[in-house]
């Protein structure tokens, strides 16, 4: 990890109707660092990852990747930011009627110009990658839950962004595919070309296991942001109870 700073939120308000959500978040991601991001539900969390491919315009504030603001992005700049960052969402967004096979073809076939035979290895390549070698003609349905959540996130390495955005990946899973699941971020991790990733999640021991830095948001701020490390020994009565779970306001 260069400590390199590939990804700039600064001041960010966002809110819906009088709902304030968010009210001056600011965080830098570091190139090669997986970032965990903990908070409440309803806290933010997802519309922070949406703001941060454009799904989403902050009322206030700059999000600065590559030099420009993707804020004040219009649509056709987007679509290169959108494969440059790559989203697991939270719920595996599969096309249901298309195998797992036209699944990974997808972005391939939207966003390059590779050949029939190259897209063919690349998604054998990355069904290699996340244990699922041969079932390039499986329907997303006769996969288990576990399952679809790789092939999401194979589908959103696939490109090779240079960032990567997890929104509650574990969710629903079940110890050993929680387990899988984290692995497979590390893998990607590895393998990358000096990624950077936010994982968005409620699920603190996993988060511990593979996050290099965690930031916490609590009443539309990032409230503590430090390595992981020096977030578990925080003094901070405030962290101490929402690590231990205890903290369950806004949860
Ligand atoms: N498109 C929208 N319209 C109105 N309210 C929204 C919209 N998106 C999110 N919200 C609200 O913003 C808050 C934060 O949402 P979200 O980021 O999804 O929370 P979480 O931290 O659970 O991911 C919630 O109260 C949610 O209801
Ligand atoms: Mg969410």
């Amino acid at each position: 990890m260069s400590g390199e700073t590939i990804l700039s939120m600064q001041g960010i308000h966002k809110s819906f109707g009088p709902k304030k959500v968010h009210q001056g978040v600011s965080f830098d991601l570091h190139d090669g660092e997986i970032l965990a991001l903990f908070g409440g539900s309803g806290t933010g969390k997802s519309v922070i990852l949406r703001s941060l491919i454009g799904l989403e315009k902050p009322d206030a504030g700059i999000i600065m990747f590559e030099g420009r603001d993707i804020a004040q992005l219009g649509e056709d700049d987007l679509i290169d930011v959108r494969k440059k960052i790559g989203y697991v969402f939270q719920n595996g967004a599969l096309f249901d009627s298309m195998t797992v096979e036209d699944n990974l073809a997808y972005p391939l076939i939207e966003h390059t110009d590779l050949t029939n035979e190259k897209i063919h290895a690349r998604i054998a390549e990355m069904l290699d990658l996340i244990g699922l070698k041969g079932s390039e003609k499986l329907l997303p349905a006769s996969l288990s839950g576990g399952m679809q959540k790789r092939v999401g996130a194979a589908r959103a390495i696939i490109l090779e962004p240079k960032i990567i955005l997890y929104d509650e990946p574990t969710a629903g899973l079940d110890p050993f595919n929680t387990h899988r699941l984290l692995e497979l971020m590390k893998l990607i991790q590895r393998t990358g070309k000096k990624n950077g990733a936010i994982f968005v999640t409620h699920d603190i021991p996993s988060a511990f296991q593979v996050a290099d830095r965690v930031a916490i948001l609590y009443n539309g701020k990032i409230h503590a942001i430090d390595t992981t490390e020096n977030i578990k020994a925080s003094k901070d009565p405030f962290v101490q109870a929402f690590i231990a779970g205890e903290e369950t306001r806004g949860l």
